[in-house]
């Protein structure tokens, strides 16, 4: 059995996951999703795991295009919902339906828990050690179960409707132009002649152009993210624990 990893991650926390998968099972580190997809076709011998953050408790709306380049062919599933210390909900069950649709068997599932990328105090510090060891503990049953069958994901259907948290970064009025920001957008949505101009019906608030900016000059305006903030406030509180499904 072939190990693939394929991940969409645009700040880095869900990546971070992905390499602590690859690097327990020694598998090829994972393929990256995020900017575009890139042609693949599995085999029912092959087993890939997806990981992907939570977004409004549904899975970013660039999967569905990402996974038109995927081709399941009877191959294993293993997803893996990467969240914000907030909640996963339906994230987890509207995967599984997409990848069923692009002929995967789904064998498994995790949610892991990395800091919220509107807001990194959120899930500060997470995966942590306790967070990897049941990571760990998770593969090694994947591995070691004699015939992997279908598993249920949790959530419900028709899914939460996915009402998006209002925060559009912009680019300063030091911003160099050297448009790293707009090659780097999951969704085009920044002009690569005019990078302080954003397609806010594009705009998933990623925050990838703002970690990706080598001048950090790509911010969100500081009353919209202080109302993010607050926002996320009571919801992100407390340790939310990792999960698993086998
Ligand atoms: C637009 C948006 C919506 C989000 N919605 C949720 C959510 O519903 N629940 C949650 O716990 N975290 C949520 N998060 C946090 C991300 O799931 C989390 O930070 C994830 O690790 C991001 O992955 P990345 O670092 O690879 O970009 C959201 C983040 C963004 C940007
Ligand atoms: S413009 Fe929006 S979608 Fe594009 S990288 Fe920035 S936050 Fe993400
Ligand atoms: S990456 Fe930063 S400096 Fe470069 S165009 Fe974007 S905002 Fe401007």
């Amino acid at each position: 059995m072939k190990t693939t990893i394929i991940c969409f991650s645009p700040t880095g926390g869900v990546e971070k996951v992905a390499q602590l998968i690859a690097n327990e099972l020694k598998v090829a580190a994972p393929y990256d999703y995020t900017t575009r997809g890139y042609e693949v076709s599995f085999s029912s011998d092959d087993l890939v795991f997806f990981c992907f953050p939570v977004y409004g408790g549904r899975i970013p709306t660039p999967m569905y295009d990402r996974m038109n380049y995927v081709h399941g062919n009877g191959a294993k599933a293993v997803l893996v919902a990467v969240y914000g210390n907030r909640a996963v909900e339906d994230a987890l069950l509207e995967m599984s339906d997409l990848c069923l649709n692009r002929g995967f068997k789904v064998v498994g599932g995790a949610e892991m828990i990395a800091p919220h990328s509107i807001d990194k105090r959120f899930g500060a510090g997470r995966p942590d050690a306790s967070d990897i060891a049941a990571l760990n503990k998770f593969l090694a049953s994947l591995m070691a179960k004699q015939e992997l069958t279908p598993v249920a994901m949790p959530g419900k259907r028709p899914y939460k409707e996915y009402k998006g948290i209002p925060v559009y970064p912009t680019s300063s009025s030091k911003c160099s132009g050297c448009g790293t920001c707009a090659q780097e957008c999951p969704t085009e949505a920044i002009d690569p002649g005019d990078p302080q101009h954003t397609d806010k019906s594009k705009c998933i608030s990623c925050m990838r152009c703002v970690s990706m900016c080598p001048f950090s000059q790509r911010r969100v305006p500081k009353a919209m993210q202080l109302a993010a903030s607050a926002a996320l406030i009571k919801m992100c509180a407390g340790r939310k624990e990792p999960k698993f499904y086998l």
